[in-house]
């Protein structure tokens, strides 16, 4: 084991046991809970974070048992954890934890015994996670209530869609502010729970080497990239949301925060969630009368991914929304109005159905100011910094170097490449297994406050409202493609270029 390894052996294989906890999920039943909560919670469980002394109680209207449920969960890590962590003796045990009570929270003759389920002991923290349609948020913080099971130590979790707009964001922040108060509120964006995005806060924060060059008079812009080959016409939400509500007004929203933020005073949840509010705070509004030449909205028609054909977001709608005008892609050219970043414009990318699954902040340094390299072959290119978050998670700094050997002095770009996987040699934990447990710890720091989101809607509405006011249609691409012509329109117009390709 060299050095590198055995540092980062040491310090991450630590695992700190919780406190135990009974965990109260509403839509029990529902995918978020089947795909994400439980393979996360059975993760964690697995490496021994929690044990059978804590408890996950299932709830939703379906008429399941204790039994259903934990065959349920059976099955789900079946379908959705890695072959080489289901052991049958962990999952026993796992699901001893579980228990069910079939409960409608919008009809009070239909409420179960949740309350027989949960202790009174208060050293087990108490939390309920809310995996249900925004409207049914305030009937069952006020359930909650009314039934007695409210604390003022318990927490309660919830996550998008939290709301459509800033005034329906309001509308539900009130809902559940009624009952709960902002410290006990974790609101989740799961990509600030992914190791690549926390690991932007350790790039930034714990090395001397970029703070200095962090700003407008180094930097000359910063590409914000989250691609994905996955489609969206089959997902019922989507086509209400598109992908600004989507992806930009909080992943991407959330990406820029953690780029372009002051270094808080502390990793305390209100010190960084402050810094993050000012940046949103300082974004530079995009009237109906810039819409149209920073922003660009496209849709998929059908295409090839990886030698597949697939359809066009179109002939996946059902029926009734054929003919929808809903983005799949955005791309949007976004300012921050401050001494740090005026003039970096910050490109935003996303669509479904692109070329490939990818994610990535691409930071693009500015030209040394000048060259002596008179003689030399190959003119110097300006460094960037490439920070992957997925799939393949690194980071690479690109810099100028001689090509080695004799023929004069070439120059060449090459990287700095660190390689997560080839780094570390663990498995990287899912976003929400992170996310989850913090709940449990009481840590904030990774959940969004409420002002934080009501800024980034404030910066979204105007945008979206513009879009509804034009009779244009969204621009079409290919599927498997880069997304719409207008996209790159957007970025060479100022000269520059989307990054594609690292080698
Ligand atoms: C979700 C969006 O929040 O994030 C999805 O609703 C999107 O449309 C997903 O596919 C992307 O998450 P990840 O973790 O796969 O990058």
């Amino acid at each position: 084991m060299n050095y590198i390894e055995r540092r980062t052996k040491s310090v991450s294989s630590r695992i700190i046991p919780v406190q135990p906890f009974d965990y109260v999920v509403f839509g029990a039943t529902g995918d978020l809970t089947k795909r994400k909560l439980i393979p996360a919670l059975y993760h964690r469980f697995y490496d021994g974070q929690f044990d059978e002394h804590s408890r996950i109680i299932g709830v939703s209207r379906t008429k399941w048992t204790d039994a259903d449920f934990q065959k349920a969960a059976r099955d789900d890590i079946a379908q959705f954890v890695e072959k080489e962590y289901q052991d049958e003796k962990v999952i026993d045990r796992f699901v001893s934890t579980f228990s069910y009570v079939v409960n409608d929270v919008t009809d009070e003759a239909k409420w179960g015994d949740l309350g027989g389920k949960l202790r009174d002991d208060p050293k087990v923290v108490r939390a309920f996670y809310l995996a249900i349609a925004p409207d049914l948020f305030g009937p069952t913080c006020e359930y909650i209530k009314k039934k007695g099971y409210y604390r003022r130590d318990a927490r309660v979790v919830i996550e998008k869609p939290l709301g459509h707009d800033l005034a329906s964001s309001i509308a539900i922040n009130d809902e559940v502010s009624r009952i709960f108060e902002e410290d006990q509120v974790y609101r989740i964006d799961h990509y600030l729970g992914k190791e690549t995005v926390q690991n932007l806060l350790a790039l930034r924060f714990a090395n001397i080497l970029f703070e200095p060059v962090w700003n407008s008079t180094h930097i000359d812009h910063v590409q914000i990239s989250v691609a994905e080959t996955v489609g969206a016409g089959t997902r019922g939400y989507y086509d209400e949301s598109g992908a600004l509500r989507d992806m930009v007004q909080n992943h991407m929203a959330q990406l820029l925060c953690l780029v372009a933020m002051e270094p808080p005073a502390s990793d305390g949840a209100n010190a960084l969630r402050d810094e993050k509010l000012k940046v949103l705070r300082s974004l530079q509004p995009i009237t109906a009368a810039d819409v149209g030449k920073v922003t660009v909205r496209g849709q998929y028609r059908a295409g090839s991914i990886d030698g597949q054909s697939v359809p066009s977001y179109q002939d996946e709608l059902p029926e009734d929304k054929k003919g929808s005008k809903t983005e799949t892609f955005v791309a949007l050219k976004a300012e921050i109005g401050n001494w740090r970043w005026a003039g970096v414009p910050f490109y935003f990318r996303t669509g479904k159905r692109l070329a490939t699954r990818a994610s990535e902040i691409v930071i693009q340094f500015r030209d040394i100011p000048h060259s002596m390299f008179d003689h030399a072959e190959g003119a110097p290119r300006p460094n960037r910094l490439i920070i992957n978050i997925q799939p393949d998670e690194g980071v690479k700094m690109f810099l100028m170097i001689k090509d080695p050997g004799p023929g004069g002095m070439r120059l060449r770009e090459a990287p700095l490449d660190l390689s997560f996987a080839a780094t570390f040699h663990e498995r990287t934990p899912e976003a929400y297994e992170r996310l989850l447990l913090d709940v449990i710890r009481g840590q904030q720091t990774l959940f969004m406050r409420r002002d934080e989101l009501e800024a980034a809607w404030r910066w979204i509405d105007p945008i979206r409202n513009a879009w509804d006011a034009s009779s244009d249609a969204p621009q079409a691409y290919a599927a498997g493609t880069w997304g719409p012509s207008g996209a790159v329109a957007l970025i060479e117009r100022d000269g520059r270029t989307w990054h594609e390709d690292d080698n």
